[in-house]
């Protein structure tokens, strides 16, 4: 796959909005992934998990309970289902009549804006399961504007194996000992370590551009953070608060 441009340090990261502009919007629904492109973010960040009968949808835990008004593990209910339930009044009232997105329409709305995707599959799906989530993307013909990401490296081999020219992105809590060498044996082109990670080895930002790894780092919302992260040479900054971000890189 292409490699990223690395910056130097100082350089403005792009934004990714994590979850769409998930602040102000209900987490991942296609309101806050229309509120991130319209924000300008470079990136809007949603996580998929696949239904019992196969189809990917895009909520961020294993459940529907928290995001949802139904109750269940959303890898046992059927799309019918899943697409029933009310994703928005758990936000506010404002949002109720928000849906769990397929990842299909997610899809559909990228094709109206300029966001690329940073997509994270979640684990623990089946090599089936992230085929399928692939080809959506082969299908869309949006290869080129999508970043595949995910803590889990069954995954990114899944993810590899399909489609070899998508570029990969492995999150990571804790640093590993050594993250180029990692980074390298999965074939990923970013490595996206939480902000609290990070901060324990401040350096790995230079190794991993030396090695041409762009670093994604998550999930960061303040000006203190964002100033920090941004002097050590991040390409992507991964935030709740996407028009906010944009917003600061502006008055710098
Ligand atoms: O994009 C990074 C971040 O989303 C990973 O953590 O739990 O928010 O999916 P989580
Ligand atoms: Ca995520």
């Amino acid at each position: 796959p292409p490699r990223p441009v690395v910056n130097e340090p100082g350089d403005l990261p792009v934004t990714a909005a994590h979850r769409g502009y998930s602040a102000v919007n209900p987490e991942n629904s296609l309101a806050a992934y229309a509120a991130a492109m319209k924000a300008g973010a470079e990136y809007v960040e949603i996580d998929v998990h696949t239904t019992a009968d196969g189809v990917p949808v895009v909520l961020h835990d294993q459940t529907v309970d928290r995001t949802t008004d139904g109750t269940g593990d959303v890898a046992l209910l059927d799309a019918a289902t899943v697409s029933g339930f009310d994703a928005g009044s758990w936000f506010s009232p404002a949002f109720t009549g928000e849906k769990v997105p397929t990842f299909a329409q997610v899809l559909d709305l990228m094709g109206t804006g300029s966001s690329d995707l940073l997509l994270e599959i979640k684990g623990p799906e089946t090599r089936a399961e992230v085929h399928r989530t692939v080809d959506l993307v082969l299908d869309a013909g949006l290869e080129d504007r999508v970043v595949i990401q995910s803590f889990d490296e069954n995954v990114l081999t899944y993810a590899y194996e399909r489609a070899p020219q998508i570029p990969l992105g492995l999150l990571r809590g804790t640093l590993d000992a050594d993250p180029v060498a990692t980074a390298e044996r999965l074939h990923a082109a970013y490595y996206n370590p939480s902000g609290s990670a990070l901060a324990t080895r401040p350096s790995v930002v230079e190794d991993l551009n030396a090695a041409g790894v762009g670093v994604f780092v998550w999930t960061i919302d303040s000006a203190a953070d964002w100033t920090r992260f941004t002097d050590l040479g991040v390409e992507g900054m991964i935030t709740n608060r996407p028009g906010a971000f944009v917003g600061w890189k502006a008055a710098q």
